[in-house]
């Protein structure tokens, strides 16, 4: 008799390995990384796959190490490595170095850049049962909320030539540059069309083109993209100001929500603040370039930020790092029932009421640790 505790794939003699550098980075990052590595190692002893998980150090603390935010050894284990599992960087004690030094431009961005990660997919996910955490009246969100946000993530203003100088009248000036090609643009379409596909088949492509030559351009070249490849794709085209202000009186209006880099930014910082709380929002950026299993190459990362106020003391939550684990195995790895399992294990902790403080709403909170294990003992 076969003992119970064999997995199938034991028995077949195969454990697949899965190799990701990681990347905690600094304030909340490392705790919550923690936790979520541990997710991914019981769900490895469930379905048969072993985590290899390369760490390395990035943003403050590798400033603090190595003297730059993004060393090339940490660039060598990522280029080495079939997804980046990425915490989050910065915090006060970089804040005085030169802006382009700090942690979020001289790592996150570079990264970003340095593997083309030009596709950022932020799903804007609220559970029904913890409701209460939006700042939205509940009646306008009785289901909760399920949209998604595709961001372009390496173009546009981010990106663009700066410059600072000092004008004859002794002003200081400043100059960011947004720039897109239809290439640029084009590509990111695609990534909006194929997550409507998989959704409601609704997008909302989000500009300013009664202003901004870049987004006359975007809306274009959406248009253009969509009549061509996904007519059966129901395409609208919204104002910023104007979705700004749709997120926060109808949410579920929206299926995907397609937009370019800084609109994206600001937008789904306001998904998240609807959402409840940025600690349960998770995100995928992916690029084309293809890793050594034929899947998207990606790094994944929670929304939320350093949280530099509660860093240290093991309360932040860490589901947005265990969610974005889940999108690392979906993705990157192409094992969509373990993601399933895991994204399951989360919500199902959460309904029944373990919360950390972010979301805890007058129920007792736990911290990060625990949080973890209430996961890990519905995954199991
Ligand atoms: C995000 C963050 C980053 C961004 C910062 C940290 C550079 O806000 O991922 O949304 O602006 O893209
Ligand atoms: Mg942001």
């Amino acid at each position: 008799m076969v003992p119970q505790t064999f997995s199938s794939s034991y028995l077949t003699g195969f454990m697949e390995t899965l190799k990701f550098a990681v990347l905690p980075g600094d304030g909340i990052g490392p705790e919550v990384m923690t936790v979520a590595l541990r997710v991914l190692e019981q769900a490895g002893q469930r379905f048969g796959f072993r985590p290899d998980a390369t760490h390395a150090d990035i943003g403050g603390i590798a400033i603090d190490n190595h003297g730059i935010a993004y060393p090339d050894s940490t660039h060598q284990v990522c280029e080495e490595a079939d997804a980046i599992l990425f915490g989050s960087v910065g915090g006060p004690k970089w804040e005085t170095l030169p802006p382009k030094d700090q942690p979020e431009r001289a790592s996150l961005l570079a990264i970003r850049k340095a593997f083309s990660l030009y596709a950022n997919i932020r799903p804007g996910l609220l559970y029904a049962e913890i409701a209460d955490a939006s700042p939205l009246k509940r009646e306008r969100i009785p289901d909760g909320i399920d949209i998604v946000c595709i961001r372009e993530l390496t173009g546009g203003i981010y990106f663009g030539d700066k410059s600072t100088s000092t004008l004859d009248n002794g002003e200081e000036q400043a100059i960011d540059t947004m720039v897109y090609k239809t290439s640029e643009i084009e590509r990111i379409a695609q990534v909006a069309i194929d997550t409507a596909l998989g959704r409601g088949k609704r997008v909302c492509s989000v500009d300013k083109a009664n202003v901004l030559e870049c987004s006359v351009l975007w809306r274009k070249v959406v248009a253009a993209y969509f009549a061509e490849h996904a007519p059966q794709i129901e395409l609208d085209h919204m104002y910023v100001d104007n979705a700004a202000m749709q997120l926060a009186r109808d949410p579920n209006q929206f299926d995907v929500l397609f937009t370019e880099n800084m609109f994206g930014d600001i937008l789904s910082d306001e998904m998240g603040v609807i959402c409840g709380s940025l600690g349960m929002l998770a995100s995928a950026s992916l690029g084309a370039r293809q890793n050594g299993r034929g899947k998207p190459f990606g790094l994944y990362e929670p929304s939320g930020g350093t949280a530099p106020d509660i860093a240290g003391q093991g309360i932040a939550n860490p589901c947005a790092q265990i969610l974005s684990g889940a999108l690392m195995l979906r993705h990157s790895f192409g094992l969509n029932e373990e993601a399933d399992a895991i994204e399951t294990a989360v919500r199902s902790t959460v309904e029944a009421g373990a919360r950390t403080a972010d979301i805890a709403f007058g129920l007792d909170s736990v911290g990060s640790e625990a949080m973890g294990e209430a996961v890990l003992e519905r995954l199991a």
